[in-house]
């Protein structure tokens, strides 16, 4: 049954539609409507902003050991009713159950992690040039965060903003996707609830990106944001970061890959299969960190190609609460972009992995396909062997069950193609050689690097973050996030009683430079 789903404001929730309403479907059963959402506008985002801005500061005068209490009752709340969300995100958006309870498992992995944080955020006291002063560094928050988040992790990837900017003493405006707009609003409520939160530090609009980024910008002039947090497609990042950049804000931006699996000569092939196998397709390749490109080395690169087309043309697609690698794509309008992405498969490449291309159908079959395809948006997986630079799909992120293979000769051109689209998200290098992994850590461009390991995966305590089209350098998770959420503050306190210049007031010992022994 469908729920009904709209923006929470100051602790109430907004029943109106300034903006119209959308169903939530269910990917896999399209007539199946999760939700029936109430879409704000540009003003409501603004109203949003000022019932932060009227929050945080009595927010952020609660201890922060308290703050982290809330945080830990979050995580609590979170697992307790981890089934029932992660059942929510796979009907809401199509990822297989056991991948969606991770996903669940990932707010509670963050809470579990700033919960703590909450008794350290520590600051320094750091020694005077002079006698009878002392210094001093605190962290403050930031004020009011705007997140927007895309929905292929509903839950997680909110998380990784949201806890620590709480954490941190913010308080919080969230616009999600629409199309998991109750997998937001349950989680939504989980913190709110949990974490015994006043009216106002945590609030959620539900928008379209073109009235999102109107009310961004109108809050922003209004001087009610400090911060934007954004997860989605390099091409709206852009658009953020520049919004932010003329107030003056240095956005926190998570955006596209082109992630890179360098196959050396002497990598363990199975492995290197089993990864790219996760890598591409799990998740119907609709993760940030999915991988992009195989770049082979010659020598390998048959043996690799027969088994990679053999593990995929095997692997289970369909009803994501079944046992299966993946299930539809999120919703249509992913689904209209992987059309487009398959249009860039050219007469030079040899296309494996599936008995089809393109939609599962009952005229365009997949061979074991679980459940009916035909109810929902599901895509053969697409391997696609001999991409090179110039081509779309080796330039270009193609979000969706696509995986590039290129050949190279020497590591220095592998890490030349692992470059050259000019993201650096992810990327993997399989290889038992200790030269080998060290030379495409230091020559990859990517903020993440695995040896071994699929592109994605990330664990929630590691900074996670790219470079490139992939980001502007901000990193999420982990200690690092904190310099996002909080601004430092440094404090002197002179006690002699006197006026100390710094840099002129200051004790010289004299040294005996001329020495020698
Ligand atoms: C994303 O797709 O936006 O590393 C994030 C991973 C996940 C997160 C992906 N933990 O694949």
């Amino acid at each position: 049954m469908a729920q009904t789903v709209s923006a929470v404001i100051g602790g109430s929730p907004v029943e109106d539609a300034p903006a119209g309403r959308f169903s939530s479907t269910n990917p896999a059963h399209l007539d199946e409507v999760v939700a029936d959402v109430a879409l704000g506008d540009a003003p409501l985002l603004v109203t949003a902003a000022r019932a932060a801005r009227q929050a945080q500061r009595a927010w952020a005068a609660v201890p922060a050991p308290i703050r982290g209490r809330a945080i830990a009752h979050i995580g609590r709340l979170v697992e307790a009713n981890k089934e029932e969300l992660a059942r929510l995100v796979s009907r809401e958006i199509g990822k297989p159950y056991p991948e969606a309870l991770g996903e669940v498992q990932e707010i509670i992995d963050t809470c579990d992690f700033f919960l703590g944080e909450g008794r350290r955020l520590y600051g320094q006291t750091v020694p005077s040039e002079m006698p009878d002063k002392q210094l001093f560094t605190f962290r403050n928050p930031v004020g009011v965060v705007a997140v927007i988040t895309a929905g292929n992790f509903p839950v997680a990837v909110p998380s990784w903003y949201i806890v620590p900017a709480l954490l941190c003493g913010n308080a919080v405006v969230w616009k999600p996707a629409e199309y998991s707009a109750a997998a937001a609003a349950a989680f939504h409520e989980l913190f709110c609830r949990g974490g015994g939160l006043p009216p106002g530090v945590f609030n959620v609009v539900y928008a379209d990106g073109q009235q999102t980024y109107a009310g961004l910008e109108q809050a922003l002039d209004a001087g009610l944001v400090d911060k934007v947090g954004f997860t989605g497609s390099t091409e709206v990042g852009a658009r953020i970061g520049e919004l932010a950049g003329r107030h003056l804000q240095s956005a926190c931006l998570e955006l596209g890959g082109k992630n890179p699996m360098v196959v050396t000569p002497n990598a363990d092939l199975d492995l290197a299969v089993e990864g790219a196998l996760f890598a591409g397709f799990g998740t119907a390749g609709q993760r940030c960190t999915s991988l992009g490109t195989v770049i082979c080395h010659e020598s390998v690169h048959d043996e690799f190609l027969i088994r990679f087309d053999l593990a995929t043309s095997a692997a289970a697609v369909g009803d994501p609460f079944a046992d299966v690698l993946y299930g539809p794509m999120l919703d249509s309008r992913f689904a209209e972009r992987f059309e487009k992405y398959l249009g860039w498969i050219g007469p030079a490449h040899k296309v494996l992995g599936s008995t089809g291309i393109g939609r599962i159908t009952p005229a365009n079959p997949r061979a074991g396909f679980v459940g009916d395809p035909e109810a929902g948006l599901f895509y053969h997986p697409t391997i696609v062997d001999g991409v090179r630079p110039g081509d779309e799909i080796f330039d270009q992120e193609t979000f969706g069950p696509l995986v590039g293979v290129a050949t190279y000769q020497s590591l220095d051109e592998a890490i030349e193609l692992a470059n050259a689209p000019g993201y650096g998200l992810s990327s993997s290098v399989y290889t038992n050689d200790a030269r080998e992994a060290f030379s495409f850590r230091q020559g990859v461009s990517a903020g993440m690097v695995s040896v071994n390991n699929s592109t994605s995966g990330a664990e929630a305590h590691l900074p996670f973050g790219g470079n490139g089209k992939s980001g502007n350098g901000s990193r999420q998770s982990g200690i690092w996030v904190l310099d996002q959420f909080t601004r430092w503050q440094a404090l002197n306190w002179d006690y002699s009683g006197r006026l100390q210049k710094a840099q002129m007031d200051v004790v010289e010992l004299t040294p005996d430079l001329e020495f020698r022994l």
